[in-house]
């Protein structure tokens, strides 16, 4: 845990990574233009036009991507290993392997808040590893995280997280943050939450925030790491929902990290399955499914083909008579 303290008001524990985020973007943030028309262009873009399937440039690029941790035991464990991959605008692209396979690195090395050991990272077209600390720290705002545990400021309110990386840039009027943080709000379906702490909301809720949080600096990319993973199924359901919807409204890319293969058939139009550190798998959701590599590949498939089943041939709802039991009957 780190101690993150928010030089104006509140004084605030939040969990490692949102933490290490704030640290690094705090005192620095000058020239990204977070109310920029380019930003707000691309912000009101239209995703339908582009639905990831590789139209367009990449907007992340991983070109042999490396990362190697060192153990206690003094052994150098491959966390990631030579791994390229493009995710392009508009995709919802999902992360999938077991615990361990390398799921989160991977997300890390897209924001540097793990540099890779070898290898280049493309955001919007810059690679990452070329830039300075500071010129980071400005492209950072242009890629948004969620974690599974929210990573939410505790003793701030619901107003003030959201505002939060709009007030460290330092660039923004009251009015426009205030506008900013109302339009985020009503995006994730919280906009009567406004004036209330995180301790008074719902899991789902909290994650609503953080998401809000995320896309107050008008992002390309946002960054999902197990986003569902604290969350109840009904819960999951309505998030995902939201997620997709905020695709469709406003364009961001979506990359999510899950081991739940429901996410994926629910959200995802492309998916890399990882294992080992190793990419072994990839492909569009819907695509025809003769060439599954991997058993989570045909895991995938089966749910696909049983919505599309199920789609296809809607459950007929049985007559009314037949739907009683004896005993309603002998009333009619
Ligand atoms: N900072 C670190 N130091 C040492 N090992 C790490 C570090 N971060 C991750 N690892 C190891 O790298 C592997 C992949 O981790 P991770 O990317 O978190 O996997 P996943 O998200 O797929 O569960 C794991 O075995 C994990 O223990
Ligand atoms: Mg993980």
């Amino acid at each position: 845990m780190a101690l993150c303290r928010l030089s104006n008001k509140h004084a605030t524990i939040c969990s490692f990574p949102f933490g290490a985020f704030v640290f690094i973007l705090g005192p620095f943030l000058r020239t990204f233009a977070v109310g920029s028309a380019p930003a707000a262009a691309f912000f009101m873009s239209n995703p339908s036009s582009d639905t990831g399937r590789g139209n367009a440039e990449p907007v992340i690029r991983l070109q042999s991507v490396q990362k190697s941790f060192a153990l206690p035991s003094g052994e150098v464990f491959d966390a990631v290993q030579s791994l390229s991959l493009d995710i392009h605008p508009g995709d919802v692209f999902g992360l999938i392997g077991k615990s361990g396979a390398g799921k989160s690195t991977l997300l890390r090395l897209i924001n540097l808040l793990e540099r890779p050991d070898a290898g280049k990272v493309f955001v919007g077209g810059r690679d990452l590893t070329t830039l300075s600390r500071r010129e980071l720290r400005d492209t950072r705002q242009n890629i948004g995280m969620i974690f599974q545990q929210f990573n939410l400021l505790q003793n701030a309110t619901v107003f003030d997280n959201v505002a939060f990386p709009l007030k460290i840039h330092g660039r923004h009027s009251r009015a426009e943050i205030d506008a900013r943080v109302r339009e985020c709000l009503a995006l994730v379906g919280l906009a009567e939450k406004i004036d209330t702490y995180p301790a008074q909301l719902s899991g789902g809720q909290k994650q609503r925030v953080a998401i809000a949080r995320a896309l107050a600096p008008r992002p390309q990319v946002l960054l999902c790491d197990e986003p569902t993973s604290a969350l109840d199924t009904e819960t999951t359901r309505a998030l995902l929902e939201t997620l997709r919807d905020i695709n469709q409204k406003i364009g961001v890319t979506i990359v999510i990290v899950t081991h739940e293969l429901s996410v994926v058939e629910v959200l995802c139009r492309n998916v890399a399955i990882l294992e080992k550190g190793r990419l072994v798998e990839q492909f569009a959701v819907d695509a025809p499914s003769e060439e599954r590599q991997t058993a989570l590949g045909r895991e995938i498939d089966e749910l696909v083909r049983r919505r599309e089943r199920e789609a296809r041939e809607p459950v007929e709802p049985r007559p009314t008579s037949l739907r009683r039991n004896p005993e309603e009957v002998a009333y009619v």
